[in-house]
């Protein structure tokens, strides 16, 4: 989700980490999900396995699309600032499919966190690390109110909202902008550290979008 809070509860996640038992045949980092919301935030993370992926690739590839919609959502052609997108990114791949063993904690519910819900701002989740480890913990509408996947680049769908959070648990937390247009207009420092620019970057690389300015 959407909001980054103080790194005062961090110290916590580690210590949950610990005590928590799991059934074998469980993926190890979900927790506290019926099996129809296990279901959907797995179906979630291996989108956004895939989508956090052709991001990194599509850098990588030095593409003359990938320069262009590299700078579209982070206005740069800087190779530091596309070195360290495209790592961030592969850790997000990487993690989302890690299952038994990944360091996230992923909750389907939320935890104690005040999900917000009116009609101005939709809550979807909330992802926080203390630098190693990381937790999401999800708000009933990210299951209630968001399609699981959409092909509309513009859209935001449960798998760009998990790549978010999952975005958060890789370091990106600066000050927090939401939406594909709004992500647009921010300026190069900020949306290197907007983890909803990760997300829509790296959908509009899935699915080939066309570069806005
Ligand atoms: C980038 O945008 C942020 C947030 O609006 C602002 O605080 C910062 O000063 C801007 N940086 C530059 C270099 O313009
Ligand atoms: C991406 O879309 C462009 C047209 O917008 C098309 O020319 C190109 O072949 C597409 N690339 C892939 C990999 O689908
Ligand atoms: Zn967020």
């Amino acid at each position: 989700m959407r909001f980054f809070q103080t790194l005062v509860l961090l110290p916590l996640i580690a210590g949950n980490l610990a005590v928590i038992a799991r059934p074998l045949e469980e993926r190890a980092s979900l927790a506290k999900c019926s099996s129809e919301r296990k279901q959907m935030i797995d179906d979630a993370l291996t989108k956004a396995a895939k989508m956090a992926q052709s991001g990194a690739d599509l850098i990588r590839s030095g593409s003359d699309y990938s320069t262009d919609l590299f700078q579209s959502f982070f206005k740069t052609d800087d190779d530091q600032a596309k070195t360290r997108v495209a790592g961030v990114l592969e850790k997000i791949a990487t993690e989302a499919l890690a299952g038994d063993n990944g360091v996230v904690n992923y909750y389907c519910t939320p935890e104690g966190i005040n999900c917000i819900d009116d009609h101005s701002f939709i809550m979807t989740a909330y992802g926080e690390t203390d630098g190693t480890y990381g937790r999401i913990r999800t708000c009933p509408a990210y299951f209630t109110k968001f399609p699981q996947w959409s092909d509309v680049c513009t859209v935001l769908d449960q798998a760009t909202s998990s790549l978010h959070e999952m975005a958060h648990t890789k370091g990106i937390f600066g000050p927090e902008t939401y939406g594909y247009n709004a992500v647009h207009l921010l300026n190069s420092t900020a949306a290197l550290e907007n983890a909803e620019s990760y997300a829509f970057f790296s959908k509009s690389a899935f699915l080939n979008c066309t570069v806005s300015k």
